[in-house]
């Protein structure tokens, strides 16, 4: 039987649009963070500063990247179980930052760069930084949790494209096929291979189910600051020939779209929807390079993950 090559735009006319689409509601007030929780230093001033660590990262910041890895999983985890029709996004900052403040560490966003919130929400076709509000949860969205906590002077920055109530088929592969496409990019880390490696792994994936790859927000650098220098795209692009490093810390959170990943901001100039309003799904672990693979960062003592724990095949 002679196989029909389906093109894009047929695939793509099934697919349909959010709707409604993601609104914004109201944002409430910051919340507070006890005095004795040490915070970083853009913690006062929302200014991060010019990025200066060094991409390697020593002994003792390495053991404190595990703790705070591993915070962070258990935080998504609890906020997991958060998720379900009629919840709203805001009442979900105001759990997690009272987890993150109660295990005696400072939820990272929290005025990063004047990030308002303690936790990122993105529902449906924001991408990625959406603010927490008063819109609740609907049965059949999508929703991805970004919890990135400082603990002993460095971050765990760890998320998860969580699935509320029953969702359509379009989402389901979405959200199975994004988490998948970053533990294809994981798994071509190693010493000496080339950022590059990442993209290709995961652009590869993506093009296989016909999903679109977000440009405009790439992995990064994280250790004694919450973005470094170090830039991880996850689309291919041979000039990225920057070698990994055994040492190194840094995150893969690709942002996959069912459409095309053209992408504009809010007048809040932090959330980042797609241009067309198809839905976007996002997964992102903190990993350490050694000298064959990968070390996941943000997994339970127990091995455990958000990604896996909240799969739903
Ligand atoms: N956690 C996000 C990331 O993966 C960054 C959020 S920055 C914020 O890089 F200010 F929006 F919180
Ligand atoms: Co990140
Ligand atoms: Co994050």
């Amino acid at each position: 039987m002679a196989k029909r090559k389906r093109s894009r735009t047929a695939t793509l006319e099934r697919v349909p649009v959010s709707d409604p689409p993601v609104r914004p509601g109201l944002v409430g007030p910051r919340r507070r963070v006890p005095r004795e929780i040490e915070r970083p230093p853009y913690a006062r001033t929302g200014e991060p500063g010019p990025a200066t660590s060094s991409a390697v990262r020593n002994a003792d910041e390495i053991e404190a990247m595990r703790r705070a890895g591993q915070m962070a999983a258990e935080v998504l985890l609890f906020a997991g179980r958060l998720v379900a029709p009629g919840v709203t996004t805001d009442s979900i900052d105001a759990e997690v930052h009272d987890e993150i403040v109660r295990r005696g560490a400072y939820p990272s966003p929290l005025n990063y760069r004047g990030y308002p919130k303690s936790v990122c929400t993105s529902i449906n076709e924001v991408i990625c930084h959406g603010i927490p509000d008063s819109r609740a949860l609907a049965d059949g969205d999508i929703v991805n949790i970004d919890v990135t906590v400082f603990l002993d002077g460095v971050h765990g920055d760890t998320s998860v494209t969580f699935e509320v109530g029953e969702v359509d088929d379009h989402s389901r592969l979405l959200v199975r096929e994004t988490r998948t496409a970053m533990y294809q990019g994981i798994g071509a880390v190693r010493n000496g291979a080339p950022v590059s490696a990442i993209g290709k792994a995961i652009e590869s994936h993506a093009r296989l189910h016909r999903l679109g790859v977000v440009r405009e927000f790439i992995g990064h650098g994280v250790g004694t600051e919450f973005h470094s220098g170090l830039q991880i795209p996850h689309y291919y692009d041979r000039a990225h020939t920057t070698p990994l490093e055994t040492g190194m810390t840094f995150t893969i959170e690709p942002m996959l779209t069912l459409g095309s990943p053209n992408l504009y901001l809010w007048d809040d100039e932090w959330t980042a929807v797609t241009a067309d309003q198809r839905r976007s799904a996002q997964f992102e672990h903190t990993l350490l390079c050694h000298d064959d693979e990968a070390e996941i960062l943000t997994r339970t003592p127990a091995g455990e993950g958000a990604a896996e724990v909240y799969a739903k095949e």
